[in-house]
């Protein structure tokens, strides 16, 4: 895979939260940190991935944005319930007991599409999960659970790049879910 530098850049498609939501998922991160320990996600970059591409030739975004513009979703709504803990990677990470139907199937469909194009990525069983604090070293109690609405009417490309501290993501373009 490409090395970062201008003419590369790291992408994922996401689902983006408006900001009230962001602030609500960013107040159970900071409740959480003193348990877990770790960092929380600055409350602006949280966010639910669908696709992870990676580093990719910068020339390749247009390609990318025709393939998105082609996909075809319906809205949803997501119910962040489920506080977890992955210790392979330390991460507190918010989730859903009940995945929507139609979020499973937007990510399939852009899957199928960008598969198409001949883009890689991740095909594992797609698990939502919306990282909330990271370098966690235990786990959050079981009866901490969140109860966040998150309508999501939207999906976006997004460019991740590092800074002094953690990363900057930058929404490139966003389709509606209207389908
Ligand atoms: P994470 O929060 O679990 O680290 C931008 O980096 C987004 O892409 C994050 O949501 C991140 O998930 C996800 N991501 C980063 N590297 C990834 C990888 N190798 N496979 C899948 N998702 C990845």
């Amino acid at each position: 895979m490409a090395a970062a530098t201008a003419d590369v850049a790291r992408l994922f498609f996401a689902a983006w939260p408006a900001p009230e939501v962001q602030r609500a998922l960013g107040k159970i991160a900071r409740d959480a940190q003193p348990e877990c320990g770790g960092r929380a996600v600055p409350t602006g970059n949280i966010h639910l991935t669908l696709i992870f591409l990676g580093n990719l030739p910068r020339h390749r975004v247009t390609a990318l944005e025709t393939i998105a513009s082609s996909v075809r979703g319906h809205p949803f709504a997501l119910t962040v319930d489920r506080l977890e803990y992955w210790r392979h990677n330390r991460i507190v990470w918010g989730g859903t007991r009940a995945c929507p139907e139609a979020l499973q199937a937007l990510v399939a469909r852009l899957q199928d599409a960008l598969a198409g194009a001949a883009f890689r990525f991740d095909r594992r069983p797609y698990v939502p999960h919306v990282t909330l604090l990271r370098n966690a070293r235990r786990a959050p109690a079981e009866d901490r659970c969140p109860d966040v609405a998150w309508p999501v009417d939207g999906f976006a490309l997004v460019e991740s790049s590092p800074q002094e501290r953690g990363r900057a993501y930058h929404v490139l373009r966003s389709w509606p879910l209207d389908g």
